[in-house]
């Protein structure tokens, strides 16, 4: 049970709540839900149950389990990838991490009663623009997640995922209930659920895919290493189902709970990554009890963080301990010093280095964008190929299985999705945004 609940601990998380709404609403509402759900069950279950299978039958890190499997094949490099994508994720994970901190803050000394979208917006422009706050709680939340790490994960995260979990989702109910009755707020409604199809184009296909990997914490690894620590009577097939089905759960009511209010007070749906910092507050600004619900909110938001940074830290510091057999504590306290540096750059993205841009993108946008919609998807791409191709199906299927003691209905179908449609639909993504399609004149 453990590491089911660290799993869904590590797809749900800020991916669900802060980047999903902000993602749709600059990307076209409904269309992009459309497309989104699409990769979730094409694209996301099937890699899901691959990392988890390669893991759980390579008893080894992200890169090591491949090495076990194959050790032949160059395949471990998948894994080497995949550590670096879970450094740069962090880099930017944890300063919205900390921005949750700075909220907590924000609703224990009641600073939202009261105030209007606008004077929300600049504060949360003052804020994140300083150079020397935003880091400070980024730097107490990634020393949180290492002493997590390194006090023994599992009880903690099992415990706080299963009691927390469906506390926020209820609170997200509620907000969402909030948010829907708010004059206006079936606009927010119609923008998420009537597809406007004619917004759809390539961006908005690789945007949506990436968010599926980024949600899923898929194509880097993530599952490989938590597949390892599952035990060998775990229905994997069950897992993946329940992981999958939670986190867009969680992301479609998050934006149920998001737009609505959003429509309601003229906040812009494409406002960008400060979008829920901004809606939510004002929610709460009006709302019988709202510092209660703000504190509340804000807390279990950090907590769905904490459980994912963790995730992404421990993929590195598994990486590490086993590749160069270093010891547990300085792994982890070289991983935290070194994510901060990644940190320090994608915090001052919003302040004093808003106009330092590379490849013509922050170093926030930088490092989110080359992960979910470059790394990720190509980890996906190769680990698709590994899955079907490289590994023999007798052998997948009987990690599958639990050794042929489970019946599958469903294994020629995830053949066909891990072996065809994953890789080409990944592929042919890729290339559609890289232009290649007008070329071929499709
Ligand atoms: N899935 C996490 C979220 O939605 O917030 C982010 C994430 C965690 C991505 C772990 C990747 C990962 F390995």
């Amino acid at each position: 049970m453990a590491v089911v609940a660290a799993a869904a601990g590590s797809a749900v998380g800020l991916g669900n709540i802060w980047r999903f709404p902000y993602e749709l609403g600059q990307y076209g509402g409904a269309a992009f839900l459309i497309l989104y759900v699409l990769f979730v069950v094409l694209l996301g279950a099937p890699i899901m149950l691959s990392e988890f299978a390669i893991g759980r039958l390579g008893q080894s890190d992200a890169s090591g389990s491949f090495r076990k499997i194959d050790p032949r094949g160059k395949w471990w490099l998948i894994g080497v990838m995949g550590v670096v994508s879970a450094f740069l994720i962090m880099g930017f994970y944890s300063v919205v991490s900390g921005w949750t901190f700075e909220y907590i803050y924000q609703a224990f000394t009641n600073q939202f009663a009261g105030k209007d979208a606008t004077t929300l917006a600049s504060n949360f422009t003052e804020f994140s623009s300083d150079t020397v706050r935003p880091l400070l709680w980024t730097v107490i939340f990634m020393i949180i997640a290492a002493s997590i790490i390194l006090l023994g994960v599992k009880d903690g995260i099992e415990r706080s995922t299963k009691f927390l979990m469906p506390l926020l989702l209820v609170i997200i109910i509620a907000l969402g209930i909030r948010s829907v009755t708010l004059p206006g707020g079936i606009d927010g409604l119609r923008f998420l659920f009537q597809p406007d199809f004619s917004k759809i184009n390539s961006s908005v296909i690789l945007s949506a895919m990436g968010q599926a990997f980024f949600s899923l914490s898929l194509g880097m690894g993530c599952m490989i290493t938590y597949g390892s620590y599952i035990s060998k009577k775990n229905k994997l097939g069950h897992t993946v189902a329940e992981v999958t089905l939670l986190d867009t759960l969680v992301a479609v009511l998050a934006a149920v709970a998001i737009f609505p209010a959003a429509f309601s007070q003229g906040i812009n749906p494409g406002q960008g990554p400060e979008l829920v910092f901004i809606t939510l507050p004002n929610v709460f600004s009006n709302l019988p009890g709202g510092q209660f619900w703000a504190i509340l909110f804000f807390i279990l938001l950090s907590v769905a963080a904490l459980t994912s940074i963790i995730s992404l830290m421990e993929v590195v510091v598994a990486y590490v301990t086993e590749e160069f057999k270093l010891k547990r504590v300085p792994a982890t306290i070289g991983v935290v010093l070194a994510v901060l540096v990644f940190s320090t750059l994608s915090s001052l993205s919003f302040g004093v280095w808003r106009e330092v841009h590379v490849f013509g993108m922050t170093f926030f946008d930088l490092f989110d964008n080359v992960t979910s919609k470059v790394l990720m998807p190509l980890g996906g791409l190769f680990i698709a190929l590994f899955a079907g191709w490289v590994m023999p199906a007798k052998l997948l299927k009987r990690e599958i299985s639990n050794e042929g003691r489970l019946k599958l209905r469903f294994f020629n179908f995830y053949l066909m999705l891990i072996r065809y449609v994953a890789p080409l639909g990944i592929l042919l993504v890729l290339l559609n945004q890289l232009g290649l399609g007008k070329w071929l004149g499709v």
